[in-house]
């Protein structure tokens, strides 16, 4: 995928340049006016789409098909006093139309937690709509979209993590936030992306079992050798998995070839020889802060390896020109959700989309978050 360079797209409003990003989501059937005026519509649509601020994917026709939904999601948000919560993995129309806060799965999981609001809708996949009842098990947690998993969290179960424990008894067991409240409960501490390694240096003793991601564990033995022996398990992420080194080390070869210095950002999903080739590893949040401070120092071309939301988010939030090289990977997990399903979720929710977990579970789970949060902060 990023062997091809595609087509630029200059954008009107910002000047940015941006490569290869998927098409902004149709409302799926007809969606109505919900009894708001022509006048609201357009006013809403242009919100949008000044907020968006990538007037080519996201038309003024887009926006106003969306209109409707935002003022409606926002009207009932209000109404039944609902804290909405979206990962930077969002589509823009969710992240800059509907939320009222946006960030890493860190930041998210204290927001949940810390919210006065009772209700909280979860725009994500599962187990970060799980990790905010855990984090606040007397509160309602709304998750729009039931199927949406992930390939980490999916990847590993309970009993893989007992089995771990049986073989190598007394190890201390980190787990990736990216994993299911059952799993959460069998480990002994919970780690996110912008924290693994801080939190992993500070574990007692020189041996640590990590689940379930095993480009992120591989990083972990690079950076803790000679101090931890760290058991990994083989867990992936689908989309970060995706990028290799060989195929960026290509990227900054053709760019210098065309006197470009790229700066290439990388989440920490990615494989070592990615993290090797990148001048800067970070969470979701963190690359996008990183992306946005590197453009307003003028430093203007730069590589995102990683989902394409944080794309979105660094164009939405600068006015700063800045080329995107290369192309970035869509999350089908994270794209599930739609505008319909959160306003379907607000209004009536099912029963798959009220997050419900075993009280034990949810007791040991927050054991291994309420351990990251201390040695976190
Ligand atoms: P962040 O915590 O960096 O947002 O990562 C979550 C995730 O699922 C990345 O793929
Ligand atoms: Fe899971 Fe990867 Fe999607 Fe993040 S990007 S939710 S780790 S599959």
């Amino acid at each position: 995928m990023l062997d091809d360079l595609k087509a630029v797209a200059p954008s009107r409003l910002t000047g940015h340049m941006v490569l290869d990003m998927p098409a902004a989501p149709l409302p799926r059937g007809l969606v109505g006016t919900f009894g708001y005026s022509e006048q609201e519509i357009e006013k809403e649509a242009l919100r949008l789409q000044y907020a968006i601020k990538q007037p080519m994917r996201w038309s003024i026709e887009v926006c106003r098909s969306l209109a409707p939904m935002t003022l409606e999601i926002n009207r009932l948000k209000r109404e039944k006093d609902v804290f909405l919560i979206a990962h930077s993995y969002q589509t823009p129309d969710i992240t800059y139309g509907v939320a009222d806060s946006v960030a890493d799965s860190y930041a998210l999981s204290k927001e949940a937690r810390d919210a006065p609001q009772q209700t909280i809708l979860f725009s994500s996949v599962r187990f970060m709509a799980e990790t905010a009842k855990i984090v606040s098990p007397h509160k309602t947690v709304l998750h729009p979209s039931p199927d949406a998993g992930c390939s980490l969290s999916d990847g590993i179960s309970a009993n893989d993590v007992i089995s771990l424990k049986k073989a190598n008894p007394g190890v201390p067991v980190v787990c990736y936030i990216n994993t299911s409240a059952a799993v959460k409960a069998e480990c002994d501490v919970c780690v996110t992306s912008s924290n693994y390694l801080s939190i992993c240096e500070k574990l007692e003793g020189d041996r640590l079992i990590f689940v379930p991601d095993r480009f992120m564990g591989s990083h972990l033995q690079k950076e803790l050798s000679g101090k931890k022996d760290v058991l990994v398990f083989d867990g992936e992420c689908e989309v970060h998995a995706e990028f290799t080194g060989k195929k960026i080390r290509k990227w900054k070869e053709n760019m210098s070839e065309n006197g470009i210095d790229l700066v290439v950002l990388s989440h920490p999903e990615c494989d070592a020889e990615v993290l090797k080739e990148s001048d800067f590893v970070g969470s979701s949040e963190v690359l996008k802060n990183e992306a946005i401070r590197l453009a307003a120092k003028g430093k203007k071309d730069l590589m995102l390896i990683t989902e394409c939301g944080t794309a979105d988010r660094v164009l939405a939030e600068t006015n700063d020109h800045l080329n995107l090289i290369g192309s970035c990977v869509m999350c089908r997990h994270m794209k599930r959700t739609q505008l319909e399903d959160i306003l379907q979720a607000l209004r009536d929710p099912t029963q798959e989309q009220i997050i419900d977990l075993d009280e034990d579970i949810i007791r040991r789970a927050s054991k291994s978050l309420d351990e990251m949060f201390r040695l976190a902060e």
